[in-house]
């Protein structure tokens, strides 16, 4: 059972509960929303006091993780770069433009790596995109499948979004199965979509809508 922890949509009212979900308290996503929780991992708002813990795995995790994203800066791993995107993120959620998680192992509590709903676009599209890393350590144990899969609810009846994108890279077996495992469908192939580790990558296109089942 995914459940929602705080969590509503700018001066709305939560829906009721629903088939196979539960919502708690309801108040303004840009004062507060905390936790997603999934089968093995829950996802919550990152905080300043995560930041030993994240520093520490990405740094763990470097060389897994950094063909697959964006350079990261020479300050990236360093408390004040913490700090200012923890800021962003703050904005990002206040201006309904992103969502970031970090996603931890239930029973410990550890942290195992994170997820961010992007580039929220409003209107007629009702859309956003998802990203995500898992830790090295914490690899190809399900962990980002039941992540996944616990953000979906919430994209599509919290944030009322009718589309989640996503884009990899063709070689990224990883990911290309993740989606397809959480419901994700390959729509098309862009030519260099996103600037990946310093060069401009082609990307398979993948969405899942409101509508689909996994
Ligand atoms: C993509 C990523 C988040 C997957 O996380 P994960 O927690 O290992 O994923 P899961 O354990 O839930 O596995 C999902 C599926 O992918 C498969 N998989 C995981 N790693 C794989 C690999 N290296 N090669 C092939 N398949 C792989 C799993 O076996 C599973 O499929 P299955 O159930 O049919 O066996 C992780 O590999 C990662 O962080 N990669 C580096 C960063 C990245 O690629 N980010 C995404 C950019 S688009």
């Amino acid at each position: 059972m995914v459940k929602f922890l705080r969590v509503a949509r700018d001066s709305e009212t939560a829906p009721d509960v629903t088939q196979g979900m539960a919502f708690f308290r309801t108040i303004s996503v840009a004062d507060s929303f905390s936790a997603i929780q999934g089968e093995s991992v829950f996802l919550r708002v990152p905080e300043m006091a995560d930041f030993p813990q994240w520093a520490a795995l990405r740094e763990a995790s470097r060389d897994f993780l950094t063909p697959w994203e964006p350079t990261w800066p020479a300050d990236d791993l360093n408390r004040s770069a913490f700090r200012r995107r923890l800021r962003r993120y703050s904005e990002d959620v206040r201006s309904d433009q992103a969502y970031p998680f970090f996603v931890f192992e239930k029973d410990q509590q550890r942290l195992l790596g994170g997820l961010t709903l992007t580039n929220v676009r409003r209107g007629v599209a009702q859309a956003a995109s998802v990203g995500y890393w898992i830790g090295r350590p914490y690899a190809r144990h399900g962990y980002m499948t039941a992540a996944v899969r616990a953000v979906i609810p919430f994209a599509f009846e919290v944030l009322r979004l009718h589309r989640i994108e996503a884009a990899c890279i063709p070689t990224n077996e990883a990911s290309i199965r993740l989606l397809e495992k959480t419901g994700f469908q390959r729509e098309g192939y862009a030519r260099e979509y996103l600037c990946i580790n310093g060069i401009w990558q082609d990307h398979l296109l993948y969405a899942r809508l409101k509508g689909d089942r996994s």
